[in-house]
């Protein structure tokens, strides 16, 4: 993004502008919204174990892998495969990661619309509340409400819509740059808040006390489906924006980078919300409802908390578009690739389309709650194909390609591209080729078996 004027810009500058570009991405409602939720629904500190165990063992080595197949080929998921094996199946990686993209934006702007309602309602004071129950409650009212979810949906859609019709250059890229680390202020303040609330040890203790009795195969699953969400993996949204870069940029610094700061920020987040659970009576089993009701509660209870909760669902909000326009880039550049489209008809043709198969999960809290397919809802088990297993699926498959048929040494000559050396070249090869495919097919036997 701002690597296109990379040189006026010198090397620092352009390293940091793609790498809040790239954790734009990563760092969204994976973080804020669904890690607690999950972390929650599965049993506390073993299941964030776990889940470090994948970032760091499968995402860190298949995010450079993709970031090094976007620099290679400069082309988004379909074209960068179809390029590198014209023969052969594997371009279905890419048409995996379009399919994707678009599942999972659609269950995303349903909650993007949430966060852009809770603004205006905090600007309207109306998320001021006497008790957590409260706070509940009122959550539970506005998810019913058929009408306004959608309209919120809606809107936004269209903000992902507008922004990448412009093209997410200028922009969003400066508001990564503020967004970022104004982000982490406020969840410093908000842990500050959360951990001296009476009671909150015991949220603590649930977080980071592992019960290993806790860990399933469909607990090792879900985790892992968290990091390659969290991560933005699986898809060829990495992928995407390692096309943007120039051959200068270090591609396995800025892989940690993005890594730590997204693991970062939602470990944090953790440390928000469970001692705030714990600390006011609710349930850490709660759901995907958790954070719109424990948070606000806190706000209630803090100083200046109608201030404090408009501006952290503006960032809120301001993460998930970041997140969201990266998955509608993905399914808009196959259409221009693939169909020769231009961009703006890709744009409304496919943000109008992902809207209209998202409204269902927008109303599996209200109208549809009771619509369900083995214990699940609509929004659950789009959620639940393209997280915990679509996404894995495609950074295995991703990973045996780079591994196996493109192969470690063409990536390692990508990566070592103007002298910056690779110096854990080996350890990598060893991950990309056995450990990362091997990992994510051990997890799906043992949820099949
Ligand atoms: N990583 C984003 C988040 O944590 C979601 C996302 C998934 C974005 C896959 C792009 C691709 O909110």
């Amino acid at each position: 993004m701002s690597q296109a004027n990379g040189n006026s810009r010198g090397f620092w500058a352009s390293r940091m502008g793609f790498v809040l570009a790239a954790s734009g991405s990563a760092v969204g409602l994976g973080n804020v919204w669904k890690f607690p939720y999950i972390v929650g629904e599965n049993g506390g500190g073993a299941f964030v174990l776990v889940y470090l165990v994948c970032i760091f063992v499968i995402g860190l080595p298949i995010m450079l892998a993709e970031f090094t197949l976007g620099r290679k080929t400069q082309l988004s998921p379909v074209g960068a495969f179809r390029t590198l094996a014209p023969k052969g199946p594997w371009v279905g990686v890419g048409y995996m990661g379009v399919l994707c993209g678009f599942l999972i934006l659609s269950f995303y702007g349903v909650v993007g619309g949430w966060t852009l309602a809770y603004i205006v309602k905090s600007l309207t004071q109306a998320i001021n509340f006497a008790s957590p129950k409260e706070a509940g409650a009122f959550f539970g009212s506005f998810i019913s409400n058929t009408g306004e979810v959608t309209f919120y949906h809606a809107l936004f859609m269209a903000l992902c819509v507008g922004i990448v019709y412009k093209g997410v250059h200028g922009g969003i890229e400066k508001a990564c740059d503020v967004l970022m680390p104004t982000l982490v202020i406020f969840l410093l303040l908000l842990m500050g808040r959360a951990l001296t609330l009476p009671g909150a040890m015991e949220g603590v203790r649930f977080y980071l006390l592992p019960d290993f009795g806790k860990i399933t195969p469909n607990v090792v699953l879900i985790a892992m489906g968290q990091a390659f969400f969290s991560l933005s993996l699986g898809m060829g949204a990495m992928l995407t924006y390692g096309s943007y870069l120039p051959e200068k940029e270090n591609l396995t610094s800025s892989t940690v980078y993005v890594v730590l700061f997204d693991t970062f920020i939602a470990l944090m987040m953790g440390m928000v919300v469970f001692p705030a659970v714990f600390a006011m009576g609710l349930e850490p089993m709660e759901g995907p409802g958790l954070v719109f009701s424990v948070l606000p509660a806190v706000f209630s209870s803090m100083p200046l908390g109608g201030l404090v909760s408009v501006i952290f669902f503006v960032l809120l909000a301001i993460a998930a578009l970041t997140s969201g326009i990266s998955l509608l880039e993905v399914v808009v550049s196959w259409f221009i690739d693939q169909w020769g489209w231009n961009r703006s008809k890709a744009v409304l043709f496919s943000g109008g389309i992902i809207f209209a198969f998202g409204v269902p999960s927008g109303l599996s809290f209200g109208l549809l709650a009771d619509a369900k397919l083995m214990g699940m809802t609509f929004f659950d088990h789009v959620d639940n194909i393209a997280s915990n297993y679509l996404l894995p699926l495609g950074g295995m498959l991703t990973a045996i390609f780079v591994g196996w048929v493109w192969g470690p040494k063409a990536a390692q000559a990508e990566i070592e591209k103007h002298e910056t050396e690779f110096h854990w070249a080996a350890v990598w090869a060893f991950l990309i080729r056995y450990v990362s495919p091997a990992a994510v097919a051990c997890v799906f036997l043992a949820k099949f078996i």
